[in-house]
């Protein structure tokens, strides 16, 4: 309940909002080039990169200290060397996040630059701790360590809230009924070429797009964060572009074309039968 209770302070400190604001629109121009966002944002990988990077700094800086605390000096060669390949995975597990953090706003961006800064400076604890131990200072590195893992679990539990509780990072799509029957959603009439028409098939919202004369039909509901697909604009390549982060998917697979989404839109088959348009669920 404490934990909840600060967690709650964190997420309301207007104070950070200008910091926070300079901050993300910097990573936003260091991540524009779409090599980089796609890189960053995991579209390669099906699902966000930066949870799964996480567990490589968390993993051996924790297996550092479990190496000081039970080996002590005689394990110094070892716990150095984990101390520093943390360090480095820290470097793509930090660009990962703050790819993503740049896409957030409000309280969900306010814990995240709590959540970033924490874990800088635990990186720079450890980076002290890994020089000590190159100087033989077994004793300071230890307790560098130590502090740092600290640290890092803190903001690791920030990072929990984050995905688990506000939702950041978790396929938006993920929850929608999937529709077997062919539903009748609108008449053909309804849908102009290139001009994007929100539908609802049991209760799913769908978006429907005519362009050169074929019909495309995805869940209109962002994988990203939920954004409406069907305000958002088509692209050359026969894609659609999320009016919210820009997101683009591709209009015949749903497949991210570039990110921040990570996982694809789901499809939908879409036919015109008697001046009627009909969609059902592509199974998954
Ligand atoms: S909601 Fe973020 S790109 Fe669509």
């Amino acid at each position: 309940m404490m934990l909840q209770q600060l967690v709650q302070r964190i997420e309301g400190l207007h104070q950070l909002d200008s910091a926070c604001h300079a901050t993300a629109a910097w990573v936003a121009r260091a991540t524009r080039p779409r090599a980089v966002k796609n890189a960053l944002s995991g579209n390669w990988l099906g699902h966000p990169l930066h949870p799964a990077l996480t567990d490589l700094p968390i993993g051996a800086w924790a297996m550092a200290t479990l190496v000081d605390v039970t080996c002590g000096p005689a394990g110094a060669a070892a716990s150095r060397r984990l101390v520093g390949a943390g360090l480095i995975a820290a470097l793509p597990t930090a660009a990962a996040g703050a790819s993503d953090w740049s896409d957030s706003y409000g309280p969900e961006q306010r814990a995240g630059f709590v959540h970033a800064v924490s874990n800088a400076t635990a990186t720079v604890l450890q980076a002290g701790s890994w020089a000590a131990r190159r100087r033989g200072q077994h004793a300071t590195g230890m307790a560098l360590s130590g502090a740092g893992l600290g640290l890092t679990l803190a903001a690791a539990y920030l990072g929990g809230h984050l995905s688990f509780v506000r939702g950041v990072g978790v396929n938006h799509a993920a929850f929608q009924d999937t529709v077997g029957d062919w539903t009748d959603v609108a008449a053909v009439t309804d849908l102009g070429d290139g001009t994007p028409l929100r539908v609802t098939a049991g209760g799913v919202p769908v978006v429907l797009v005519r362009e050169n004369d074929s019909l495309y039909a995805l869940s209109a509901t962002c994988t990203h964060a939920g954004g409406p697909l069907d305000e958002g604009t088509l692209e050359g390549e026969g894609c659609l572009r999320c009016p919210w982060h820009g997101s683009v998917f591709r209009l015949a697979d749903g497949s991210v074309v570039r990110g921040p989404a990570s996982v694809a839109a789901p499809r939908w088959e879409v036919r015109a039968d008697d001046g009627r348009l009909f969609v059902r669920s592509v199974p998954a």
